[in-house]
């Protein structure tokens, strides 16, 4: 599957320049500070990648902080420099039960009316980036770690079938961007990964509008995905029909600076199976990692410990996992 067809002529030893010879967008989750402020993220960020997803300022809260009120500063930002510099954008996310702002989550709300809230919503957001984006994480995580449809106040409030809505509300507003599924810890087969087979499966039999199932890759060097059952998990959803992109990837190694050397060459392994997988698979059209150099990543404050999960280290210097993409992409 062509992917990208830049104007622009990437550089030669580039992860971007690679990917796109492999019809693959290799994009970076994007926070908006460093972004602002710090000039070695804005040119690692441009000269690597192809493709970019805002981590967190197209969520809920931050997107649409009052009842009335949204804000598209920083995400406009961001789409304007991908734009400058010949990069697709992933928008990130539409609906996720963690990014509810509290006059939202305050308030008790009748069926009627948290519809006409979540169609405003989705709506309103879709509609301003129009035609300028490849992709949303339509929905994300309505799966819980048990395998059910997630507690949340959507399904709570309007029932189960505020997914299919979500989908044909995003659709109504951008018949063109692709709307994923996405979730985390179900890149390979089990209990969570059949729940999102079944929930996709039902959806694309009735013709709801989704187009791909993201798979998150927030992994460790101590329990790597299986490659096989990746690629039996991403098989099945083609047969469905779907895309499928590798969403969010990082790679934990743990604190500690004992064996840091031999870690980090497990890291590398991790990602170079994985960009193995998605290569090898005709549905996999893009490969995005969770933050762009281990100075930003989020894992450090929410699992309380150092750690060095991403390709750039800490000054952007290329860590073995990105010469490990580099080898891969270029591997026939
Ligand atoms: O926006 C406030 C800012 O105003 C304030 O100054 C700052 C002080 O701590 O907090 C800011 O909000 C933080 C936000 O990141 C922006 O930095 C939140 O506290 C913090 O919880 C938030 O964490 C993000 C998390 O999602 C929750 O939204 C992480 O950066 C982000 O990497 C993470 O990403 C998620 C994906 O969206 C979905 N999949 C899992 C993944 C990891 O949890």
């Amino acid at each position: 599957m062509v992917f990208l067809s830049g104007s622009t002529q990437p550089a030669n030893d580039s992860l971007r320049f690679f990917a796109q010879k492999r019809g693959i967008g290799i994009g970076a989750a994007v926070a908006i500070r460093p972004l602002r402020k710090d000039s070695s993220y804005r040119t690692v960020l441009a000269r690597e990648f192809n493709m970019l997803t805002p981590e967190n300022v197209m969520k809920f809260k931050p997107i649409h902080p009052e009842r009335d009120r949204y804000d598209f500063v920083a995400p406009d930002t961001l789409v304007d420099f991908a734009k400058r510099h010949d990069m697709q954008v992933r928008g990130h996310t539409l609906v996720w039960y963690q990014s509810e702002p509290d006059w939202l989550t305050a308030n008790k709300w009748t069926r009627e009316e948290l519809m006409t809230i979540l169609r405003e919503h989705i709506n309103t957001v879709v509609s301003h980036y129009r035609g300028q984006l490849v992709a949303w994480d339509m929905m994300n995580e309505a799966i819980a770690d048990n395998a059910s449809l997630r507690d949340t106040i959507w399904l709570k409030t309007i029932g189960q079938d505020y997914i299919e809505l979500a989908f044909r509300w995003a659709h109504e507003a951008d018949p063109k961007v692709r709307l994923f599924y996405n979730d985390y810890d179900s890149e390979g087969l089990g209990a969570k990964s059949d729940a999102i087979y079944a929930l996709v499966k039902d959806l694309r039999q009735r013709d709801v509008p989704i187009h791909g199932v993201g798979l998150q890759m927030h992994v460790s060097i101590n329990n790597p995905p299986n490659p096989e059952d990746v690629a039996a998990n991403i098989k099945r959803l083609n047969d469905l029909g779907l895309e499928v992109q590798i969403t969010e990837m990082d790679v934990r190694i743990g604190s500690g600076t004992e064996n840091l050397e031999q870690r980090l060459a497990q890291q590398a392994a991790v990602y170079r199976n994985m960009m193995r997988v998605c290569l090898e698979a005709e549905n996999c059209t893009a490969f995005v990692v969770w933050g762009l150099s281990d100075r930003h990543s989020w894992i450090p404050s929410h699992y309380n410990q150092p750690d060095l999960p991403l390709i750039f280290d800490k000054s952007f210097r290329p860590k073995p996992a990105y010469e490990a993409l580099i080898e891969e992409l270029q591997r026939m």
